[in-house]
């Protein structure tokens, strides 16, 4: 019997992706998946990490730096020719109690989450097919519920600023066919929580109604549907991938 062919739950052969954090544990993923689509993807970050395939072009990228985002995505264009999905998945966190945190973590913090991503839409904006473009942030289940002394203030209050970022963008670029979207994971295995104690980890994973820790290529899925066919009619739309953690969004 003839095999079924493999379905992909984006086909975009001609299509290119511009990826922030592309070497951290989600981002590699989103990269993988791109691929596997038939994406071309400009892979950015920070790290010697390399993708072997020729549809990358890989770019050093600190996204707190106007300069450096402006000309990624110029370079996006002149490299690829064209624009289509927007994924920006560079973020840190924080750490303890706000009265311990100072005022150059606040700002570290805040830069890495929040500017970053005023910075990728205002440049990204200008370049990003009209119609047909997607941009996806990321949040977190901290932008939520408050988030705690594990990933600090700074984390949680920049990930609740980019949900109504992306709703603001998702209106405002509505008429030009372009859409917004975020993605709030709950606990990803990722190096993001190698930070944790094991007791920590363990407390977190009972704290979650499901059970389980999601994977990086869980939430890769997550990403490439919301730029696919399938998420045509949702913009300004939060996803919610935290096991359970939240469940008022
Ligand atoms: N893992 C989780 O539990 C979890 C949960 C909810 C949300 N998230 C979000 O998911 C996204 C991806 O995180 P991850 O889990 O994949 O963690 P990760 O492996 O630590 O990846 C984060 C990436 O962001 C990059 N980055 C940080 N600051 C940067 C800067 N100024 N310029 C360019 N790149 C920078 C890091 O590069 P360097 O290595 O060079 O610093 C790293 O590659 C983040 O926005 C995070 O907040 C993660």
């Amino acid at each position: 019997m003839r095999k079924p062919e493999r379905i992909h739950l984006l086909n975009s052969e001609d299509k290119v992706a511009f990826v922030t954090g592309a070497y951290g544990g989600i981002g590699r993923s989103v990269v993988k998946m791109l691929l596997e689509s038939g994406t071309k993807v400009v892979a950015t970050g920070r790290s010697d990490f390399r993708f072997k395939d020729s549809d990358v072009l890989h770019l050093n990228l600190d996204v707190t730096k106007e300069k450096e985002v402006k000309s990624a995505i110029e370079k996006c264009i002149s490299h690829f020719g064209r624009l289509d999905f927007l994924i920006h998945l560079a973020g840190m966190v924080g750490s303890g109690r706000l009265d311990a945190m100072s005022l150059e973590e606040w700002e570290k913090v805040v830069s890495t989450n929040l500017t970053s991503a005023f910075l990728i839409l205002k440049h990204g904006y200008k370049k990003i097919k009209k119609p047909g473009g997607v941009v996806i942030l990321c949040g977190s289940s901290n932008g939520y519920n408050g988030g705690s002394h594990l990933s600090g203030a700074a984390y949680a209050s920049s990930k609740t600023a980019l949900v109504n970022l992306v709703r603001y963008c998702a209106k405002e670029w509505a008429p030009d066919g372009i859409r917004v979207n975020i993605v709030s994971p709950g606990p990803v295995d990722t190096p993001m929580l190698d930070r944790l104690s094991k007791n920590e980890m363990d407390d977190l994973r009972s704290s979650l109604p499901l059970g389980r820790i999601a994977s990086p290529e869980e939430c890769a899925g997550s990403i490439l549907f919301l730029c696919s066919n399938h998420a045509e009619s949702m913009t300004g739309t939060n996803l919610n991938i935290s096991s359970g953690l939240v469940l008022d969004a």
